[in-house]
């Protein structure tokens, strides 16, 4: 139980980050071998800017869906305000008259949030993203004796017993049907779905780029005809091929990287882009660094920030400078 919940949470910018460096580097290292035998492989290399695009193809098997714009898929705003929690289910009583803090979207676990809380954050006029983990193998979830050894990879640096999933398998691909069907059914407007760039990682399986592209547009499918909205979780290499098929971004960090430029093509699109930072020392007065669109977070124009603690429990500050806790 204590461990599920820093889900998401802070090591994930550093986590991506070493494992783009070490795509780099291997990359690198091939070039010059074929250079020095003169192979010739043509590897296309992308040069400078951060080598997000590492790999040479971003070409998808079949093609992303787009969503309709009649309004059958729920799209939320450009700067909608909102609020996570992951670390524990939130506590809004039946009945309840307001939940604290007043905004407009609240991302919660999908497993631990019962339907009752997301029916009365609905009759308050609150819509619902639900968070799950699509790209990797958590232990204690209800569902994770149903995967298989071989739809597993090496784990997630930092996450104990956590592994990346290939997102190719059928299996894979049916559990993860399942828990889409699961938010439809419990009324969550959109659906979090997390750890999609294993490309990104060293994950053991050769997940690559258009491994996570492909899955994208496959969940889409799903969640179009369900009539909910698909976030994109970080991932910003893959952002061009998907944009399209996702609704919003899940972004953490892009202040700390100096990255969320990277994100700004979803608020051009008309789409959100729902960014946390984890600051590290003390608990609040955050807001007058993280959410101007200069500096450090240039680029992050229009973005719905939040700045939250490491494991995502209930407190925030928002960007008017107001801190609150959510009961859990
Ligand atoms: C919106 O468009 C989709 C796809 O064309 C269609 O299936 C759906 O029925 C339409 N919904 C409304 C409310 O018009
Ligand atoms: C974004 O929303 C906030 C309220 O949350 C508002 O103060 C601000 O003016 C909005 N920004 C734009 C550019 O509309
Ligand atoms: C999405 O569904 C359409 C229509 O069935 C199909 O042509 C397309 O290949 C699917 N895309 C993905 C990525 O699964
Ligand atoms: C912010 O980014 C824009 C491009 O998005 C660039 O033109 C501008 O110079 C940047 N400003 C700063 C202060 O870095």
């Amino acid at each position: 139980m204590d461990e599920q919940k820093m889900k998401s949470g802070s090591w994930w910018g550093r986590r991506s980050r070493r494992g783009k460096l070490l795509v780099i580097a291997i990359a690198v290292g091939i070039f010059i071998v074929a250079l020095g035998l003169g192979l010739g492989l043509g590897l296309g290399l992308n040069n400078g800017s951060g080598g997000d695009n590492s790999e040479s193809s971003t070409t998808p098997a079949s093609p992303l869906p787009t969503a309709p714009t009649n309004g059958s898929v729920y799209q939320p705003p450009v700067n909608s305000t909102w609020q996570i929690v992951l670390l524990k289910s939130i506590n809004v009583p039946d009945g309840a008259s307001s939940v604290v803090p007043d905004v407009g979207i609240f991302d919660i676990d999908l497993f631990l949030t019962p339907k009752s809380t997301i029916d009365t954050l609905h009759n308050l006029g609150k819509k619902v993203i639900c968070y799950f983990s699509a790209g990797s193998y958590e232990p204690d979830r209800p569902d994770s004796n149903q995967f298989k050894a071989s739809d597993q990879g090496k784990g997630l640096k930092g996450w104990p017993g956590e592994k990346w999933l290939n997102l190719n398998s059928d299996n894979v691909r049916s559990i993860m049907t399942s828990r889409i069907n699961l938010a439809a059914q419990k009324g969550c407007d959109a659906i979090d779905p997390d750890n999609m760039d294993a490309y990104d990682n060293d994950n053991g399986i050769g997940m690559t780029q258009t491994d996570s592209i492909n899955f994208i547009g496959w969940m889409s499918n799903q969640t179009q005809s369900l009539r909910m909205g698909l976030g994109l979780k970080n991932a910003a290499a893959i952002i061009p091929s998907v944009l399209p098929a996702v609704q919003f971004s899940v972004q953490e960090q892009c202040v700390q990287f100096s990255e969320c430029d990277k994100y700004s093509p979803f608020i051009k699109s008309g789409k959100p882009v729902f960014h946390i930072e984890y600051p590290s020392e003390v608990k609040s007065n955050f807001a007058s660094n993280f959410c101007k669109n200069d500096g450090p977070a240039n680029g992050s124009y229009e973005f719905s920030t939040v700045i939250k603690n490491f494991n995502l429990d209930g407190w925030i500050e928002q960007c008017n400078g107001a801190t609150s806790t959510t009961p859990t």
